[in-house]
């Protein structure tokens, strides 16, 4: 399939890759018959609302529950101690770190649980948080991460006994020595700091669990929001193994998700209070967070403070990158990380540009904050590795007085040179980047924008062009390098054809509205010729679904996707068998084409897929084994490198300091495409998603550690007001290792449409000596930049 010549090799009752088919799950979502964990309603069922601390750090000297437990319906309340006396009351993170359940006697964050109560009623369970009382004693708070990294600042972690100082990790990749020679011989080097603020994925539903421990069986379900079932339901065994919850006895089932984005990925300390509640009360126990809650103590994204150093020759030639970054991680290191990499694939960060000197370190700080940072629509921290190279590439042209797309042109990888070693580690697959920079540069007409603002700027209007050009990294594993918590990263497909031809799918990932009910359907129909609405695809119930790590990171076509290709050829090979039993040939005497075999030079003698299947229940030939089925566990050779190039228009109003942003355009390349409509989906939610961080969406702290952003009184998420109408556009560019040539999709937008704002902000300004805003680019500081230049109106 080109981008040209995208006629899909199935027609359109089969609907195999390439066709824009519906999504089959829109049904029930549009007529409100979703099935969310709120939905779940269970006989008998409890209800649990948590005591969260007003202070960022404080001893607990008492917590008196006795009028909430005098309140008709409050059952019981859950402390520290209570969990301590089975050894529950800390756990650990997604990134091996630790992390309290339920505290002792300290809190290290603002809206940190302190204790839960379970009532009959959801309401009940909310009065008897209002009647707990604590005494807290506050204690000196530290916020800063540069001052918590600084020499003889006070020990957080007191937890942890050899722990001398606040450092989560230190990691590096690249030689810093080598790069560091290189940027002192550079004739030009831009210093940026690019600090990208902790943010939230503001998922439209928010966490929650029902805990269902049946105690005449010793089972426990656990209906969760989570991302990675099989993953919770392995860590729920090793941490709960001793009091009766070996593996075998848990099974977790992740119903219909309304949004992840990397957020329902770690193990918050509400499941696991839910899970107790439930095995010691002997009743089902429904928690789900309110809005407020998610926001202000969920894990974040983000949080880095990249001081990045660019070196060029004086022709606009780029040699060398050098990136040093504190990452703030909160009061625990709980990031969504494979664990040979604390700082994700940072290290992408050398991104579309062919580098030859580069180095890259990560110093992570403990402050009292909530723990993360989850990878927000995000391969592990690409999105702050691209928007460190795509600003400081801005700056450098800037510097240089070049033209942005012109220099980017000039450093890109070329197409011949794939696939790519970058000098910090990672073969690029596939690529072709001057392509897609073109294909952009035409559909937006860049020359006559460019004259336009040339126009504007002497009217004294301001008007920008920013520009992208991004290179991600999706699909972990492979497995030998990558793992989290010692779980490797493959994932998997299980295709099961019925007797009729009709077939059921089952995968280790989780769709949270990507549509994989929909996708998954079209890699069966591809590869077997049974039509995509004859295959149902099931996800997220432990049960069931084979083994998986889950969906984040936009691993699930490069890893299930491929899975289900390899498990829906076994089936083939073995239906090839069974046709040439029927036709009565060798099976090297048949052809396929989706949905049939026939004998060469004699089409009419066919045997379709379904007769195939008929006949392995009812007819298979002597000594082979009936029924028509397969798993595949997909251990990718490597990452996929999807890539694109974007181009943004933004207005700056001089009266209020507004941005707008009037065009943006889009090309993407994620290889060969399962669902153009799809795809598109993916990219106008991610371009959207990159607005708010652009432009508006920030958590900060005071001094004491009182969040701001914590309601969506003041964390301000993009709206259609806001979102202009994206044009969108593609390459192709399969990827050679991928068994369809396919690429990730999911998380390419939200990587690269900030940096592409930011860049077009500056651009505004550029003629006025701006050269710098941090995200995000609110009015306020857009209109003193303006007020500074003496141009606000
Ligand atoms: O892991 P996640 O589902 O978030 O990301 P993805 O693998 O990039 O897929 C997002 C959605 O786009 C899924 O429904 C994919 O099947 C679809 N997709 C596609 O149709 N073609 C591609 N080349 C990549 C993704």
């Amino acid at each position: 399939m080109s981008e040209t010549d995208m006629t899909p090799r199935t027609d359109a009752k089969i609907c195999g890759m390439g066709h824009s088919m519906k999504r089959k799950e829109d049904p029930r979502f549009i007529r409100g018959k979703g099935n969310y964990v709120d939905d779940i309603q269970l006989p008998g069922m409890l209800y649990m609302d948590i005591v969260r601390s007003p202070h960022a750090h404080a001893r607990i000297k008492k917590i008196d529950t006795s009028k909430a437990l005098k309140i008709p319906g409050v059952l019981a309340v859950i402390d520290g101690p209570t969990l301590a006396k089975y050894n529950l009351h800390w756990m650990p993170t997604i990134s091996a770190d630790t992390q309290m359940v339920l505290p002792i006697d300290e809190v290290m964050y603002q809206a940190q649980e302190v204790c839960a109560v379970i009532a009959t009623e959801r309401y009940i369970a909310a009065d008897g948080v209002d009647a707990v009382e604590v005494e807290y004693e506050p204690l000196p708070v530290m916020v800063d991460p540069h001052k918590s990294l600084a020499p003889g600042a006070p020990v957080l972690r007191k937890d942890k006994k050899d722990k001398k100082d606040n450092l989560a990790f230190h990691w590096e990749a690249g030689n810093k020595a080598d790069a560091e020679r290189a940027l002192a011989a550079c004739d030009v080097v831009v210093r940026e700091q690019v600090y990208l603020p902790r943010i939230h994925v503001a998922s439209m539903e928010t966490c929650g669990c029902v805990a269902d421990f049946n105690s005449a069986e010793g089972k426990l379900t656990l209906y969760m929001t989570t991302q990675a079932p099989h993953a919770v339901r392995t860590v729920l065994a090793l941490v709960a193994g001793h009091v009766g919850l070996s593996e075998e006895r848990i099974r977790v089932v992740s119903p219909d998700i309304g949004g992840g984005f990397g957020g329902k990925v770690p193990v918050y300390p509400g499941y696991v209070v839910a899970v107790a509640a439930s095995v010691v009360i002997g009743k089902p126990v429904k928690w789900i967070e309110d809005r407020m809650e998610n926001l202000q103590a969920d894990s974040f994204a983000r949080d880095y403070h990249m001081k990045v150093e660019l070196g060029a020759k004086k022709d606009g030639t780029m040699t060398a990158l050098k990136i040093s970054t504190v990452a703030d991680h909160g009061y625990a290191n709980a990031s969504a990380n494979p664990s040979k990499f604390p700082a994700g694939l940072f290290s992408i960060c050398t991104g579309s540009y062919d580098l030859k000197h580069a180095f890259c370190e990560v110093d992570a700080a403990y402050t009292h904050k909530p723990p993360g940072g989850v990878a927000y629509r995000c391969s592990f921290r690409v999105t702050e590795a691209v928007h460190a190279i795509e600003r400081a590439t801005d700056a450098l042209a800037q510097k240089l007085g070049m033209d942005p797309a012109e220099l980017r042109m000039k450093n890109f990888i070329r197409p011949e040179q794939f696939p790519y070693k970058s000098i910090l580690g990672w073969e690029y697959d596939s690529g072709d980047y001057p392509r897609a920079l073109k294909k952009a540069m035409d559909i937006i007409d860049y020359d006559a924008l460019r004259k336009e603002q040339a126009e504007k700027r002497k009217r004294g209007e301001l008007m920008g062009i920013g520009v992208c050009s991004f290179t991600e990294i999706v699909g972990a594993g492979p497995s030998k390098h990558f793992d989290i918590l010692g779980l490797k990263m493959f994932d998997s497909a299980e295709i099961r054809v019925h007797p009729t031809g009709k077939a059921i799918a089952r995968f280790g990932t989780k769709s949270q509205g990507q549509g994989h009910e929909t996708t998954y359907a079209q890699i069966v129909a591809e590869e077997l010729g049974i039509p995509a609405a004859h295959v149902q695809v099931e996800e997220g119930d432990t049960d069931t679904a084979p083994y998986g790590l889950g969906t984040y990171a936009s691993r699930s076509t490069p890893t299930s996707g491929a899975a289900c290709a390899l498990a829906a050829r076994k089936i083939r090979d073995k239906a090839r068998d069974i046709a040439a039993h029927l036709l009565e040939v060798s099976p090297k005497d048949l052809e396929w084409e989706p949905g049939k075999f026939y004998v060469k030079g004699a089409p009419q003698m066919a045997k379709t897929i379904q007769e195939c299947a008929f006949a392995a229940y009812t007819n298979h030939p002597q000594g082979m084994e009936a029924g028509l089925e397969a798993t595949h566990y997909y251990d990718p050779p490597n990452l996929t490198f999807p890539f694109g190039s974007y181009i943004c228009v933004v207005d700056i109003d001089r009266g209020t300091g507004e941005v707008k942003v009037r065009r943006f355009v889009a090309v993407d390349d994620c290889g060969n495409i399962i669902n153009p409509m799809i795809v598109e989906g993916q990219i106008h939610g991610g371009l959207t998603q990159g607005i708010g961080p652009a432009l508006f969406e920030e958590i900060s702290y005071d001094e004491e550690g009182n969040i701001s952003g914590g309601s969506f009184l003041d964390y301000y998420v993009p709206t259609a007001l806001e979102t202009p109408k994206w044009e969108t556009d593609k390459t192709i560019t399969p990827s050679p290792h991928h068994p369809f040539g396919a690429k990730g999709v999911g998380e390419s937008a939200t990587v690269g449409a900030p940096p592409a704002i930011h860049n077009a902000v500056v651009d505004a300004l550029a003629h006025l000596g701006v050269t710098h805003f941090d995200i995000p680019i609110t009015p306020e500081k857009v209109w003193q930049e303006l007020k500074a230049k003496g141009i606000a109106e």
